[in-house]
């Protein structure tokens, strides 16, 4: 199912992120700010459990996240601003890592490298700013459902209809959050409006 953020603050920060003056320091920032913006939505009903601490007034007990059943998993490059938005968050989750490239002629994705540590009976959250063509996102979830997550979660900043009926067709099961949804795919399959290339952008290359 498709979760589209609708706070003023959301459209607000991706607009932001349309603007040619956002440099790639300010880009990569805005996307990590958008991802915990997501991640409060998407996990809202993540358990949490009782845990004893030492407080001021001695032992208590509180309910915590098990970050350890939470994996991260970015999708690389553009995943990675993201997943420093999440780590400040969730420091003690597991990450883990996909590759993946879009050839600029055929524009389907190419994994060219995974590291994906234990994900069996726990919650994965992919992490890739853009759904465009829906081929990288598509391919992820398939090879991560190899890997038996009890579910899992797509944080998304900007997709196109297109892209994310794909996914939606494929993978019923996938809960995807996004930030905003644009109409088109170009010639090139690149989403319109959108915001250029999330990879160009936050790392400085074209
Ligand atoms: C971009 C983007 C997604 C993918 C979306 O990555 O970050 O991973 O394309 O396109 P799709 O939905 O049509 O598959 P890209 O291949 O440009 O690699 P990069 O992150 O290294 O820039």
């Amino acid at each position: 199912m498709i979760h589209q953020l609708q706070h003023p603050l959301v459209k607000d920060l991706v607009n932001r992120l349309r603007s040619n003056t956002t440099d790639a320091v300010a880009f990569q920032s805005l996307i990590a700010e958008l991802s915990r913006l997501l991640a409060y939505d998407a996990l809202y009903e993540l358990p949490t459990t009782s845990k004893t601490i030492d407080t001021w007034r001695g032992e208590a007990s509180y309910h915590f996240i098990e970050q350890d059943k939470l994996v991260l998993i970015p999708i690389l490059r553009a995943g990675l601003p993201m997943l420093t938005g999440l780590t400040t968050l969730f420091s003690q989750s597991p990450n883990g890592f996909l590759a993946m490239r879009r050839d600029e002629i055929t524009h389907q994705a190419k994994t060219y490298y995974d590291r994906i540590p234990d994900c069996v009976d726990k919650t994965v959250v992919i992490l890739d700013p853009m759904v465009a063509t829906g081929g990288s996102l598509n391919d992820a979830i398939t090879l991560i459902k190899h890997k038996q997550p009890k579910n899992i979660i797509s944080l998304n900043i900007i997709g196109s209809i297109k892209g994310l009926k794909t996914i939606e067709d494929q993978h019923p099961d996938v809960e995807i959050y996004i930030a905003q949804i644009d109409e088109e795919l170009d010639g090139n399959m690149f989403i319109q409006p959108g915001l250029g290339d999330a990879g160009d952008r936050a790392f400085n290359t074209s």
